[in-house]
């Protein structure tokens, strides 16, 4: 069977990484167009390394929980039949087991130089600018998609999706293009369709909704997935 199964802030949580739109979420305090858009990084560049450089620190401090693990087990069990699409940019999903994951919003532990397109593996701060290691310029940026900006994987995303079986969508709001729109490629390839989350959308287009927090309903799938 080809599953492929998508996650957002709401599998993090448990571990203690706020969601983006939940109470007490990244963005309640904070307009992502302020911190998550080229234009915000051209305005005031230390605003924007400051809150990645935040959110950086806080996920050194965190560890993945038992849906990650668990998600880490079915790829043990399926390989390449899984496609696990992220649009978090924390490391859960390695740091849990996994091998294969896309990173469609790119990871918060990586930096980007705009000068050389070179990529580096980066866990300290980047708001002092720090030289790049390939051409020493001083103009390394998160490695992360922001609003307005291309998805990182999309073409492998997009063929997992027409050849999917199952589609499982985890602890994700649904309302940010272009994941918003995987569950209608699912459906329309014929798949199956599965939500978990701990508040489903009573409009939801899912087959199946099972409503609870990650921790619980993601091992619980992954043992059916198993048995
Ligand atoms: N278990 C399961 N689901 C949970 C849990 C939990 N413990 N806690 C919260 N959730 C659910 C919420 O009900 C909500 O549907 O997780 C979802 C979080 O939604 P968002 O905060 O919108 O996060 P996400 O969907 O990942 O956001 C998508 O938006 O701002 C951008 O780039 C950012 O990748 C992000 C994208």
């Amino acid at each position: 069977m080809k599953v492929v199964v998508l996650t957002g802030a709401g599998i993090s949580a448990e571990s203690g990484l706020p969601t983006f739109r939940d109470a007490d979420g990244l963005w309640e305090g904070h307009d992502p167009m302020a911190v998550a858009t080229p234009e915000a990084f051209a305005d005031d560049p230390d605003l924007v390394q400051r809150f990645y450089d935040e959110r950086r620190a806080a996920l050194a401090r965190v560890e993945p929980n038992a849906a990650h693990v668990a998600l880490a087990r079915l790829e043990e069990r399926l390989g390449e039949d899984l496609h696990l699409v992220t649009q978090n940019i924390d490391d859960l999903h390695e740091r849990g087991g996994s091998t294969r994951v896309h990173h469609m919003h790119g990871r918060l532990r990586a930096a980007w130089c705009t000068t050389c397109d070179h990529r580096h593996e980066w866990t300290t701060t980047l708001v002092d600018r720090p030289a790049c290691p390939t051409c020493g310029h001083s103009t390394l940026r998160p490695d992360v998609v922001w609003f307005g900006e291309v998805p990182h994987d999309m073409d492998a995303v997009q063929r997992a999706l027409f050849e999917c079986d199952l589609f499982v969508a985890i602890g994700t709001s649904g309302l940010v293009y272009p994941a918003a729109a995987f569950v209608h490629y699912a459906i329309g390839a014929g798949a199956d369709t599965l939500e978990l989350n701990l508040a489903p959308d009573p409009v939801s287009d899912f087959a199946q909704v099972r409503q609870g927090p990650a921790t619980r309903t993601v091992p619980a799938w992954v043992a059916e997935m198993l048995a």
